[in-house]
């Protein structure tokens, strides 16, 4: 059920008495990780009504392929291309005859067409109606093309026949549903990331922070993402668009970094902080803004700055594999290196930020990766490129870490 975490999981649902399972179904793919969309037959709302699937699923249930408010939301081709699987649970004689011939005259078989997601279809029917030659013919017309049928199931039904045509338990189809999606080298893990600058306050107008522009640090969300983790993204002032699938906590400053980060981290099972975390920050923030003086010389007082990878690779319970960046200009393996081990890192990154191309807001980057066994060089491309790369790299130490 891991493979669940992240993926997006549109759940039709038709007219059939097993659709009171759906919102079991509902809640256990929900429990796994999936984000769950739902649409609905007109004939699925006489048996379970829109508004428990919208309170399992934390979303609007759609309803109608010419509703003007739904499609101001996700449109139907949006939601078409959004799904990682379309799921059709139960799927009745009706449904299955329709999307067999290609209709698309509701919202759901409209979908069905409109999507490039694998699709299963659970059908739930009387038997009498399952073994039919023109549901069989059906049935057999849609595998053939790709589509995936889970059962039905035989046994007792509700109109007191015996035989196939039972839905799938909901257990059981999740499980299924988990199986149609690779196992990820990530899949099931929780993953934390900080990114971008921290800004400093000076007073009410003025800051320090430095040219960090979050592009690694967001590029290392999405590939974690992608790689099947459900990723917390702590961030500093960017003006870089949140990857799909992440949940992005906004900060500005060191101190609020820290608290964002360690909010929740005993469940997270790895830690990259990618931030360019100012070291220091002014002692005092003044009210108003700080008048030009007669003074040539302006003198500051700053002080540190908590240091959020230290903090926490030195938590005593519940420490998450902890990966580190090290941004330097010369001695970058040296100073690296001290880092990992002052730090107690499992990992650190070492980046030369001497050279324009890479590091500080670059497109791309060229890194180190390194561990107390030995380096990994990771030469220059683009920083999305350069995240899958180290996404799989660190995924590996970790995984070898905990086996
Ligand atoms: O954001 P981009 O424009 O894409 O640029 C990417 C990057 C150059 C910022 C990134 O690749 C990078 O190197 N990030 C680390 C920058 C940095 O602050 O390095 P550092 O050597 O000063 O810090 C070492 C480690 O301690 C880092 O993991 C840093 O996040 C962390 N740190 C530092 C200070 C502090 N108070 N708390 C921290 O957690």
């Amino acid at each position: 059920m891991q493979r669940l975490t992240n993926r997006r999981i549109l759940l039709g649902i038709t007219g059939g008495i097993a659709a009171y399972k759906s919102a079991e179904l509902t809640r256990l793919l929900k429990g796994a990780g999936a984000d769950v969309r739902i649409v609905m037959t007109p004939a699925a709302t006489e048996f379970i009504t829109p508004l428990t699937l919208q309170a399992l699923s934390g979303h609007p249930v759609h309803l109608q392929l010419l509703d003007p408010e739904a499609e101001a939301g996700m449109g139907h081709i949006e939601l078409a291309k959004w799904a990682d699987l379309i799921l059709v649970a139960p799927a009745s004689a009706d449904f299955i005859a329709r999307f067999s011939a290609g209709m698309g005259d509701d919202l759901l078989t409209t979908l069905c067409l409109a999507s490039d997601a694998p699709i299963c279809l659970a059908p739930a029917m009387n038997q009498a109606m399952w073994r039919d030659p023109r549901t069989q013919a059906n049935a057999h017309k849609l595998t053939s093309q790709g589509v995936t049928l889970l059962g039905p199931g035989v046994g007792a039904q509700a109109c007191g026949d015996t035989g196939p045509g039972r839905m799938l338990e909901p257990e059981e189809l999740a499980e299924l549903a988990a199986e149609q999606f690779e196992h990820t080298v990530l899949s099931g893990k929780r993953v934390v990331i900080t990114a971008g600058p921290t800004r400093e306050p000076l007073d009410p107008v003025r800051y320090i922070s430095n040219h960090s522009s979050g592009k690694m640090g967001y590029a290392l969300a999405e590939a974690a993402a992608d790689a099947g983790a459900s990723v917390k993204l702590v961030s500093g002032p960017v003006m870089l668009p949140v990857p799909p699938r992440v949940e992005c906590v906004q900060v500005e400053t060191a101190e609020e970094m820290l608290a964002a980060t360690l909010d929740g981290i005993e469940a997270c099972d790895l830690f990259i902080a990618a931030a360019a975390v100012a070291d220091y920050r002014p002692v005092a923030i003044a009210e108003h803004k700080i008048k030009k003086g007669s003074e040539e010389i302006m003198e500051l007082r700053l002080v540190k700055n908590p240091d959020i990878v230290a903090t926490v690779a030195g938590l005593e319970t519940g420490r998450p594999f902890t990966v580190g960046f090290a941004a330097e200009t010369r001695d970058v393996i040296d100073y690296a290196r001290s880092k990992l081990a002052r730090k107690r890192l499992d990992l650190i990154v070492a980046n030369d930020v001497s050279n324009p191309e890479i590091g500080f807001n670059s497109d791309d980057n060229a890194v180190t990766l390194v561990s107390a066994e030995g380096e990994t060089g990771l030469p220059q491309t683009s920083k999305r490129q350069l995240a899958r790369q180290l996404i799989e790299q660190i995924a590996q130490h970790y995984l070898k870490s905990t086996s």
